[in-house]
């Protein structure tokens, strides 16, 4: 039983480890490329110039990249993707990857056809997050009397038009957004876009999700731990039992040689 008792102490790290390692936290794992938008929006309207970038690492005296766009290799092979005048065909998932990056993860870009587009950075914000909007004309024409509105209703107005921040967003910024104004004599309104700002609910879920992951690992470590002792101290016991009997065995055939 002893053996069985300090080698369980050895394993235990050990065996933390590996089935930390088995869940997917793995070290020496290449770092995953990372698509930038310059400038940020995700949503431009067609014409519209826009610059993808591959932030990942490369090996020395290598900068090839390769770019997909939905899916499909493109002829594209330096760190950044510059589309002068975007069209719809332009639309849809793009990722990259260096000679030591991982493909990264897809980012959309939609190209819209319209005299007004509101564009934001992202569609889902955090709460405490600062929510960028800008209402974007067709070939940046001039807008006035621009208003901000969410739900139908008007949130800022502007005579010339800016870009409208809001600060420290919270649940109750969430809503169908969309802006309004001249171009010329001409009324225009964007499309609405539809804006979720993520209370601090779903952080609790993920910390949650965090910890009962680690207990997961933990338990299965013991588990394992507790299973190799049971194993080193079965093993010694059927070794003992094959010992006495081989005693036995022993005795027996010395008596048998007395008679
Ligand atoms: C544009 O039209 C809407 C109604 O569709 C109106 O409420 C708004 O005041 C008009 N905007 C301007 C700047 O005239």
């Amino acid at each position: 039983m002893f053996t069985g008792c300090s080698s369980m102490k050895q394993l235990l790290p050990l065996t933390v480890l590996l089935l930390l390692v088995s869940a997917g936290m793995t070290v020496a794992d290449l770092p995953k490329a990372v698509v930038l938008l310059d400038p940020p929006w995700d949503r431009v309207l067609q014409e519209d110039s826009v610059t993808l970038k591959c932030q990942g690492t490369y090996p020395p005296g290598d900068n090839a990249t390769q770019w997909l766009h939905n899916g499909s290799r493109i002829s594209e092979q330096t760190f950044s993707y510059f589309i002068e005048s975007a069209r719809v065909e332009d639309s849809g998932e793009y990722r990259c990857q260096t000679g030591l990056s991982t493909l990264s993860d897809p980012v959309q870009l939609e190209v819209h056809i319209g005299w007004l587009l509101l564009q934001t950075t992202q569609q889902v914000f955090q709460e405490g997050e600062t929510i960028w909007l800008k209402c974007h004309s067709w070939k940046n024409k001039p807008v006035q009397k621009v208003t901000y509105l969410r739900n139908g209703k008007g949130m800022k107005y502007f005579h010339w038009n800016s870009d409208f921040y809001i600060p420290d967003a919270t649940h109750n910024h969430s809503g169908s957004y969309f802006c309004r104004g001249l171009i010329g004599h001409r009324n225009t309104s964007s499309e609405a876009v539809n804006i979720i700002v993520q209370g601090p609910a779903s952080a609790t879920v993920s910390r949650m999700l965090l910890w009962h992951q680690i207990t997961f690992c933990l338990v299965m470590g013991v588990l394992f731990a507790i299973n190799t002792g049971l194993y080193f101290s079965v093993w010694k016991n059927l070794r003992n039992s094959m010992e006495d009997r081989r005693k036995y065995k022993f005795q027996w055939s010395l008596d048998v040689q007395e008679q």
